[in-house]
């Protein structure tokens, strides 16, 4: 098994339709030990979640974007495992006027947030952790829209996966010296909460479904979640500051196939 013996962290389970659900059962179908983390009220919905994965596993409080949770958690999983192998942030938040052909007029405020919630956090995760994970290495996961270009209705959730990309490069060269790799897997579009906030998300999949030579579900996260899977794993020992596409092949094509 992949991921044998591997402890991994969790973050952005909500509902089974969420990419870090797909993640969460194939990681354990491949043999690890797994901890979810959500926030605030969303902790609930999380808990029910995941009594639907094949062994459910406990949930804990972690708003990313609250330093003192970030340090509960790792003071939790230092008592429970002594260590971390790896860990996956699937976490994004953009305020509405930040989405959906605003981009003008978007307040820095609403910008600020859909950053610091979407990108910066992934620092703040990574450095949290870092203490379990620097002794024997470790692997840390981040899900992207490909941020290379400019989408119609992404706007600043867009520029802050640009940011995503750019600070998993950063991440990559300060924590490989420790034997810490940090990765990206771009998916194509999924029909989780996060998905269906975005306006004209049909849209986009539509076009998707068109373009991508292998055919695109928005219904199934299990090639994500497959890519999630090796990322973590040593058999991808050699790969750091990489973005890994999982779309169907849609970002390799240059126009919608006939
Ligand atoms: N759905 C798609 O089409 C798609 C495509 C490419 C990448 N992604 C990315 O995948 C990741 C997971 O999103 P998803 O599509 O599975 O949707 P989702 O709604 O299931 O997951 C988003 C998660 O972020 C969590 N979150 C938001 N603010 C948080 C905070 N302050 N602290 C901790 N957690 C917080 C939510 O509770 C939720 O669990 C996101 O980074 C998203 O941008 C999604």
């Amino acid at each position: 098994m992949l991921l044998a013996g591997k402890k991994l962290l969790i973050t952005g389970v909500l509902t089974p339709q969420s990419i870090a659900f797909a993640a969460a059962r194939v990681a354990q179908e491949q043999g690890a030990e797994i901890v979810l983390t959500n926030f605030g009220r969303t902790v609930s919905l999380t808990q029910k979640t995941a009594k639907r994965l094949p062994d459910p596993p406990d949930v804990l409080e972690l708003d990313v974007n609250a330093p003192e949770q970030i340090e509960a958690v790792r003071a939790e999983l230092a008592r429970r495992w002594g260590r971390l192998d790896g860990l996956l942030h699937a976490i994004a938040f953009a305020p509405q006027d930040a989405l959906g052909g605003n981009f003008l007029a978007t307040p820095w405020e609403s910008v600020a947030t859909a950053f610091r919630t979407s990108a910066y956090s992934l620092k703040e995760l990574a450095v949290g952790m870092l203490p379990l994970m620097e002794d024997r290495g470790g692997s840390v996961v981040a899900l992207d829209f490909d941020a290379r270009v400019a989408w119609p209705i992404y706007d600043w959730m867009g520029v802050a996966k640009a940011g995503l990309e750019a600070i998993t490069r950063y991440l990559a060269r300060d924590l490989g010296p420790s034997g810490i790799r940090v990765n990206l897997v771009s998916a194509g579009p999924l029909r989780t909460m996060a998905g269906k906030g975005i306006p004209g998300f049909d849209a986009i999949t539509e076009s998707w479904a068109r373009r991508a030579p292998l055919g695109w579900d928005v219904g199934d996260a299990t090639p994500v979640a497959g890519a999630i899977a090796f990322l973590l794993s040593d058999l991808a020992a050699g790969i750091t500051g990489e973005l890994l596409h999982v779309d169907g092949g849609f970002h390799a094509m240059g126009t919608d196939l006939a």
